[in-house]
């Protein structure tokens, strides 16, 4: 947000939303709630700069280091040449180009799937699958953790929402059970975007298999980090055929932006004939799709790279061990929960006073009381990088108690 230069002297609207806003802003920033933007001055890294310092960055979901790489500069350049900037129309009127076909092309070859649709986020891709898969009559059971486009996909779906404690597959199953409905479909993230911990997949497969369910997994913080391929939890675990829809983000891992769900080709008809998001909103640029073709072939094609991230997500876990974190190898995210929003604004100014980039995450993004820092690991990361956050953890006064 930017006030503009001039603001003092502009008329500031009719008052009424202005009085709504001020009472609501003073009660967030009462609770410790209310937020602020913050802009980088550099791109995408390990190191950014920030209000004219240089941070390490341990919030940013860059996990292979892909955002400002050469290689996907060079391609979206190129696609930039050709196809100009914006892209004019949804995909379904003119907004439909070569670069999109081969991106889902290219995909649908990494997830081995038969299908692949691109959303614009994965946002986007949430909100747009799940209305147009499940409607009033029938019932979507979701994990109590979901990310917030889940849980909204759910609320626009008009079925039946029922929100299962998380990862809890005994609760599920009783749900499941007790819910009369048509169409019953289970969502989940694969990993958790705030917690870091995994989804028990297999059992929920078995599960949705033996009650007629269909499931749909989110992998936004899977894809390029699990999986023999990078291709997300579902791959790690052997599942991939065996989950209806697999969303994943081309935000993250990926290094740019957008998203796509892999599934059958009969899936990915429907949603492009229902899916809102899809037909209401112009496409992504051409330059975004390029550049996230390159970005699955470096996911895919180099290891070393994926295993960079890897060293450096279990010399984080042992950090913390040693510190007296509870901390497991489980993927690229590591919450130090903290209690109030407080205690966690606190701990971000901790450590942004000794050179760490590493946000504070309060409700509604996680639940009450459950205030932390969310530190994400990156294969751009150094082991010195890893080293400061440690030592600064250090001397987090208070942390443990
Ligand atoms: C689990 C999960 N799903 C979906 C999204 C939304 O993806 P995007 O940022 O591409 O809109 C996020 C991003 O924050 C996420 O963490």
């Amino acid at each position: 947000m930017s006030l503009s230069p001039e603001s003092d002297s502009l008329p500031a609207g009719a008052g009424t939303a202005t009085a709504w806003a001020q009472e609501d802003l003073e009660t967030l920033a009462a609770r410790g709630l209310r937020r602020s933007l913050e802009p980088l001055e550099s791109a995408q890294g390990a190191l950014v700069r920030v209000g004219g310092e240089v941070l390490i960055n341990f919030s940013s979901n860059d996990y292979l280091g892909l955002a400002a790489s050469p290689t996907l500069r060079a391609a979206a350049a190129a696609a930039l040449e050709q196809y100009g900037v914006g892209t004019g129309a949804s995909r379904l009127v003119v907004g439909d180009t070569v670069a999109h076909r081969r991106l889902e092309a290219r995909l649908a070859a990494f997830e081995r799937s038969e299908a692949v649709l691109l959303f614009n986020t994965g946002f986007a891709a949430n909100t747009g699958i799940l209305p147009a898969l499940v409607g009033s009559g029938d019932a979507v059971f979701s994990d109590a953790l979901n990310h917030a486009s889940l849980v909204d996909g759910c609320r626009l779906s008009r079925a039946r929402v029922v929100v299962y404690p998380h990862a809890e597959v005994e609760a599920l199953a009783r749900a499941l059970e007790e819910t009369p409905a048509r169409r019953k479909l289970v969502v989940t993230d694969t990993v958790f975007s705030m917690d870091g911990d995994h989804a028990p997949l297999a059992e929920l497969v078995s599960l949705c298999r033996e009650r007629g369910a269909a499931l749909m997994v989110d992998e936004a913080h899977a894809t390029g980090v699990l999986g023999p391929r990078g291709a997300g939890l579902c791959e790690e675990l052997g599942l991939s055929e065996q989950v209806d829809l697999r969303m994943g983000t081309l935000s993250k891992a990926f290094g740019g932006m957008g998203a796509y769900v892999a599934t059958s080709r009969p899936v990915a008809e429907l949603l492009l004939n229902r899916a809102r998001p899809f037909i209401f909103s112009t496409s992504l640029p051409a330059a975004l799709c390029a550049a996230a073709e390159a970005a699955v072939d470096v996911v895919e094609g180099d290891e070393p790279l994926r295993e960079r991230l890897w060293r450096n997500i279990r010399r984080f876990s042992a950090g913390l061990r040693a510190l007296g974190f509870p901390a497991e190898a489980r993927s690229a995210i590591f919450p130090v929960i903290l209690g109030e929003p407080a205690r966690a604004l606190d701990a971000a100014r901790h450590c942004r006073e000794r050179g760490l980039l590493v946000k504070a995450i309060r409700p509604p993004t996680v639940p009450e009381g459950t205030s932390r820092l969310r530190f994400c690991l990156s294969a751009a990361h150094t082991e010195g990088h890893i080293d400061a956050a440690l030592e600064v953890l250090r001397g987090l006064r208070g942390v443990r108690g």
